[in-house]
């Protein structure tokens, strides 16, 4: 039995060395130095190369270091078996900050401020209270209603637009596409914490533009292919949006000649909103082996025909 670690991005020693604290012995494997593919039972990944998973044949699970699963189940060599995907409370705590960092820039008018500031202008001006603001989630799952809960106890008002109605304390639920319309026009500040499916593809596009108050601000945090860049560099430029802060995109790293590197009501930081440590999420991750390999569902399962 041997565990494949294959990721571009995550410390690959720390992780072997917290998950072996958990589960002594464990055969960590890190790709490419995997030796035989037959010994790899499991897989913990991010951002595999297309085709990578279907080399092994005795793969009984896929770990995804990552919340969204979007990359891993477009690859049509995936083996058709269980998927879990990360929840840490690493990752929670760290888009609960990018998220409150965000709606507060946007609510107390950095945004304007640092480019009246480039401008030598003095541009006093007052926000509204928070109570007075409506901060609007798309997505209450495990990021979206750590975030809400977080927008809440700060003081604004909260909505959130999930597939299944929610209950959760000071967020006012609108669940499903029929809810969609209500959601938008009463959202100040719209914030994207959606998985992609072929559902939400493309979700943040000039029709969704076009139904927020005018001045309204959007975050999007989720991925890149939710936005339609035209259409958000449109509504800006015309002046019915106010601002954007955008942390994912359709290439990353962003080509140096997008349009968004400039604008100078866009925000862009270089997905990392949130992330999440190997001390913390080795303790789920260790779980889910020790379900895997025992034949029992997975915490997290991914629904891979609901695409999340
Ligand atoms: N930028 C970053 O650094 C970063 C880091 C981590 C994650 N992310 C992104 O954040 C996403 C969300 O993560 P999560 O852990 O919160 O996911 P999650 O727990 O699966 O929650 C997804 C939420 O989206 C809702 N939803 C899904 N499809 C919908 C639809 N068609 N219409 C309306 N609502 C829909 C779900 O509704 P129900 O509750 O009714 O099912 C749920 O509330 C990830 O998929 C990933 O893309 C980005």
């Amino acid at each position: 039995m041997a565990l494949l670690f294959l990721s571009p991005d995550d410390p690959a020693d720390t992780w072997r060395a917290e998950l072996q604290a958990r589960i002594p012995g464990l055969d960590v494997r890190t790709w490419p130095q995997v030796g035989d593919p037959a010994d790899i039972d499991l897989a913990l990944v991010w951002r595999a190369p297309p085709g990578e998973l279907g080399r092994y044949p005795n793969l009984c699970a896929v770990l995804s270091l990552a919340a969204g699963i979007d990359g891993l189940i477009a690859d049509p060599d995936l083996p058709d078996v269980p998927i879990a995907r990360m929840v840490d409370p690493s990752l929670t705590r760290t888009m609960t900050e990018y998220v409150l960092l965000a709606a507060l820039r946007h609510h107390r008018k950095f945004d304007r401020f640092e480019r009246a500031q480039r401008a030598r202008e003095w541009a006093y001006a007052f926000p509204p209270q928070a109570a007075d603001r409506r901060v609007g989630l798309m997505g209450l799952g495990e990021l979206g209603s750590a975030a809400a809960r977080a927008l809440v106890a700060h003081g604004f008002q909260v909505l959130g637009w999930s597939r299944s109605p929610k209950v959760l304390d000071g967020v006012v639920s609108y669940p499903g596409r029929s809810e969609l319309h209500a959601f938008l026009h009463r959202t100040d500040i719209l914030v994207c914490l959606l998985p992609l499916t072929s559902d939400t593809v493309g979700i943040l596009d000039a029709a969704t533009f076009a139904e927020l108050p005018h001045g309204a601000c959007v975050i999007n945090v989720a991925r890149g292919q939710h936005l339609v860049e035209n259409d958000l560099v449109e509504a800006l430029d015309s002046g019915h949006l106010g601002g954007a802060t955008l942390d994912v995109f359709r290439e990353e790293p962003l080509p140096r000649g997008n349009p968004l590197w400039d604008h100078p009501k866009v925000l862009v930081t270089p997905h990392v909103a949130s992330y999440s440590v190997p001390a913390t999420a080795a303790d789920g991750v260790a779980a889910n082996i020790r379900r895997a390999l025992a034949g029992e569902p997975l915490l997290h399962q991914v629904d891979r025909a609901r695409g999340y």
